[in-house]
């Protein structure tokens, strides 16, 4: 195989978790690299139904080394428990390993997380509430508990004795919040450290020695591109770097070491919580393309919500395309246009202040709510693909569909998904060893 990474081109949930896993039965080791348990990533496995939020989705296949990395953020109790259930149902952990490095999300983070939520009022994020945004935060700010911290009782008992003091400050007089005690917690997350121990080490050098062993390494990314701290839809973003630069500094390797990047989108477009999404269906359109993806689950994995349904954003997909430096593309959940008799696709922008019409993002900040989708129309298939197992089996109006996408986004589709179980996929040029897209001066 190579050195790959599978990242989100949309607002998350785009499927990654499905791509990743099928990649993953080459890989010998499979990296998660930012996020928490904000991500919901669903695997469906002879009839099982798998939901990871912290532990990488290639730990389904047997021997295969799953690092939890340092750009992570780790609640230790979720991590558990999570675990505990993968363990239940007879999956092996003994490849697990976490970055020491890693920051972890104490309880402090989760009740500041819901408080800021809630006093943002017509601000609001919409986060899952998982302490995620507190905990990157604290890491800037150089007051996070990292995992390393968590192992020695010493220093944590130091750092918990300074900092919850001044979080129950912000908790108790801006949020009227009641305080947390340092002892307490001190006990709860020593206990958690023990049975955390066992998989703590240096990832980063795991990844290395198994770069020049010519391993096969896969990058899992969480949330999507357009949910990037940098890249993405500011403020209504995730606290993180899920685009592919990410994968560098969140697993802790150069760039030179990746060889390929793939993108996933879904054929058309969700969202969950706040923030601009200019394709959204409030009316019919939304509601068949909810109800239609709601079979295959269009709710949120994590905290349950409804995701906001739309058509694919073109402008959308080539920027992802652009700051991701896509190689190919793996477009999932076709099948759930099958029934539409008419499939739109946002190809430019209208500002709805000046009426200028943008090919591109003008901006991702303030100016991308101002922004009305301008659409390309297609007529549905009316045909059931969910059994199609390769691209002259689908429709013909599916496969112009498919066309015309990689032709607008300049990023040949290699995969495309038409079901949540792993053989309902179509792979349409090899996603691993394909032509570089990106021309390099090597290129
Ligand atoms: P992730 O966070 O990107 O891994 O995606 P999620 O797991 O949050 O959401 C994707 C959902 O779509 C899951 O329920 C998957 O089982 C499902 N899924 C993935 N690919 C397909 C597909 O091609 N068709 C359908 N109908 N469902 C799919
Ligand atoms: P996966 O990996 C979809 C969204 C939240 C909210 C914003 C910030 O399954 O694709 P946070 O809790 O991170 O501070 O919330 O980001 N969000 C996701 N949306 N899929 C996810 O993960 C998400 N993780 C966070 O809904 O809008
Ligand atoms: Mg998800």
């Amino acid at each position: 195989m190579a050195n790959v990474v599978v990242v989100g081109a949309q607002f998350g949930d785009e499927g990654k978790a499905k791509v990743t896993d099928l990649l993953a039965k080459n890989a010998d080791v499979v990296v998660r690299y930012q996020g928490g348990c904000n991500a919901g990533h669903t695997v469906v496995v002879d009839g099982n139904t798998y939901k990871f939020q912290l532990i990488p989705s290639g730990i389904l296949y047997k021997g295969t080394v799953c690092i939890l990395g340092p750009g992570m953020v780790i609640d230790p109790k979720q991590f558990l428990e999570e675990l505990k259930n993968l363990k239940a149902r007879g999956l092996d952990a003994s490849g697990l390993r976490m970055s020491a490095g890693a920051h972890v999300t104490m309880p402090y983070h989760l009740a500041i997380d819901s408080a800021e939520e809630t006093s943002r009022g017509e601000f609001k994020i919409g986060t899952t509430k998982r302490g995620i945004g507190p905990t990157y935060a604290d890491k800037c700010a150089r007051t996070g508990i990292r995992v390393e911290d968590l192992l020695d009782r010493k220093v944590l008992k130091a750092k918990l004795d300074w900092l919850v003091p001044n979080k129950n400050v912000v908790l108790e007089r801006l949020y009227n919040l009641p305080p947390f005690k340092a002892s307490e917690i001190l006990e709860e997350y020593s206990e958690y450290a023990k049975q955390l121990a066992q998989y703590v080490c240096d990832t980063s050098a795991i990844i290395f020695q198994s770069v020049q062993e010519r391993k096969n390494i896969l990058f899992e990314g969480a949330q999507g591109t357009l949910l990037d701290l940098d890249h993405g839809s500011y403020p209504y973003v995730t606290s993180s770097s899920p685009s592919a630069g990410g994968a560098c500094t969140g697993a802790g390797i150069g760039p030179t070491i990746i060889d390929r990047v793939i993108g996933v989108s879904k054929a058309y477009m969700t969202r969950v919580g706040e923030g601009p999404f200019p394709t959204e269906q409030t009316g019919e359109a939304g509601e068949k393309l909810r109800q239609t993806g709601k079979a295959w689950a269009e709710v949120g994995v994590v905290t349950g919500r409804p995701r906001r349904c739309g058509w694919f954003d073109c402008v959308l997909a080539r920027y992802a395309v652009r700051v991701n430096g896509l190689d190919c593309l793996a477009i999932t959940k076709l099948d759930v246009l099958d029934e539409f008799d008419e499939i739109k696709v946002c190809v430019a922008y209208r500002n709805l202040e000046t009426g200028e019409t943008h090919n591109e993002l003008p901006s991702i900040g303030s100016s991308f709510s101002k922004m009305e989708a301008i659409y390309k129309s297609f007529p549905g298939w009316k045909k059931s693909t969910s059994s199609c197992r390769s691209s002259k089996e689908l429709p013909k109006e599916a496969q112009n569909y498919l066309n015309f996408l990689a032709d607008d986004l300049n990023c040949p589709i290699a995969i495309v998904s038409v079901g949540p179980k792993r053989d309902q996929t179509i792979i349409i040029e090899d996603p691993i060893h394909g032509p570089k897209r990106v021309l390099t001066r090597a290129g």
